[in-house]
């Protein structure tokens, strides 16, 4: 799907400005080599000689959507014991499949966090080549973690020898790893810097990066122009890694109230996956989650949905990232009705998938807003969005680059 070369009108009947949070009426868009290069109104916009027109009528647009936390190679159907079933290979088919699902539901934009064999560089080049169709990606390559610890491979006894891709432990044995990552195509480091819900063996609550690991992640991942994602639960490892200076924090659960000023002296980001515990509780056992994993979701799950009012009651930087690979890929808008159930307003809560996520990217000038500059990336919705944030499940039409994908 090549960015469109011509020049492209798209309209509609109203469009969400999310960053002033107001409706335009009758919007017209002028687009091109995929580009906004005009924002105005039908009737005052003139469309140029050959210019073609993605119609919208009787529809709502917003910025195209993005998701801060997918694994697009992973499979909501496959956990426990069942992912060692899965190859890089495999994994790599997974990808095509589901960035598909992905763009259609929306998300124009998507950061991977994590996968095996480098199967998200592969797609990630696939889709901006136009080969297949999918969201534009910041991808890590495989996550970086300690022996043992979230982003390793516990399934399998020793005589085995099985080691998640990423693991590495010391200060230098992580910088390799960034090194390394950098060097096969990753645009973005992932590290796991406590334990986790779904790993076995692991503590949610244990800090599993010291923090001189931390630090001499973040500080190589600045030298290569990179940010930095730290998936963290309990409360030392999110303090920790927001000392550190990472980016973002993924899951956040266990946050406490010096967790919260400090994300908000250093302006992190928290990239809370609020839905995903209702799949887990709900569909989780059929899919293969461990025992010892639903045990951990029970209060890690209801946890972290206060955290995250406090979070937004205590004005700190949230984007959105829901988890998706864990529960089925394309049904990532569920989570904005439990932002709203647990304290944004429908306006946050598409700026944290919006204007904000393109800000924790680093990507103000590309994505995240229907502005001047900007990709013609849009999802186009039934109703209004502001009144009923759910309308945002069903997406009527989605364009990227001024094509219409969906
Ligand atoms: N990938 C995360 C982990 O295994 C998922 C956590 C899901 N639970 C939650 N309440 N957000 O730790």
């Amino acid at each position: 799907l090549p960015a469109g070369a011509q020049t492209v009108m798209v309209t509609a009947d109203r469009m969400l400005d999310v960053q002033a949070g107001r409706y335009l009426e009758k919007p017209a868009l002028l687009v091109r080599d995929g580009r906004i290069v005009e924002v105005g109104t039908q009737g005052q916009l003139a469309a140029p000689a050959d210019t073609e027109i993605v119609n919208l009528a009787g529809l709502t647009i917003l910025p195209g959507l993005i998701d801060m936390h997918v694994h697009l190679t992973g499979r909501h159907d496959m956990h426990g014991f069942r992912r060692l079933e899965q190859s890089p290979v495999d994994e790599a088919i997974n990808g095509v499949v589901h960035a598909e699902r992905t763009l259609k539901a929306g998300f124009t934009t998507a950061r991977n966090v994590g996968a095996g064999g480098y199967a998200d560089v592969a797609l990630k080049k696939a889709i901006d080549q136009g080969r297949v169709p999918g969201p534009r990606l910041w991808v890590s390559g495989p996550s970086i973690g300690a022996t043992g610890g979230h982003c390793d491979n516990n399934l399998l006894p020793p005589r085995f020898q099985a080691k998640g891709d990423g693991v590495a432990d010391g200060p230098w044995g992580v910088t390799q790893k960034v090194r390394e990552n950098h060097k096969y195509g990753a645009t973005l480091v992932k590290v796991c810097a406590t334990g986790g819900v779904m790993s076995k063996g692991t503590a949610v609550g244990a800090q599993q990066l010291s923090d001189e690991e931390l630090r001499a992640i973040v500080e190589e991942a600045k030298r290569l122009g990179l940010r930095t994602a730290a998936h963290a639960h309990g409360v030392n490892g999110v303090k920790a890694a927001i000392r550190a200076g990472f980016d973002t924090i993924e899951h956040a659960s266990f946050i406490d109230d010096e967790g919260l000023r400090l994300a908000k002296e250093r302006g992190t980001w928290l990239s809370m996956d609020i839905y995903n515990t209702e799949y887990i509780l709900g569909e989780g056992e059929k899919a293969g989650i461990l025992p010892e994993s639903l045990e951990k979701e029970r209060l890690t799950g209801r946890i972290q949905r206060e955290n995250f009012g406090r979070a937004v009651k205590a004005g700190v930087n949230i984007v959105f990232g829901s988890d998706a690979g864990i529960y089925p890929h394309g049904e990532n808008a569920k989570q904005f009705s439990r932002m709203v159930k647990f304290g944004m307003t429908p306006l946050q809560a598409i700026q944290a998938a919006t204007v904000n996520a393109a800000k924790a990217l680093g990507a103000e000038e590309e994505v995240g807003a229907l502005a001047v500059g900007r990709y013609a990336d849009i999802l186009a919705v039934k109703g209004d969005p502001l009144a009923d944030i759910s309308v945002l499940e069903r997406a009527e039409a989605v364009v990227k680059g001024g094509v219409r994908v969906k």
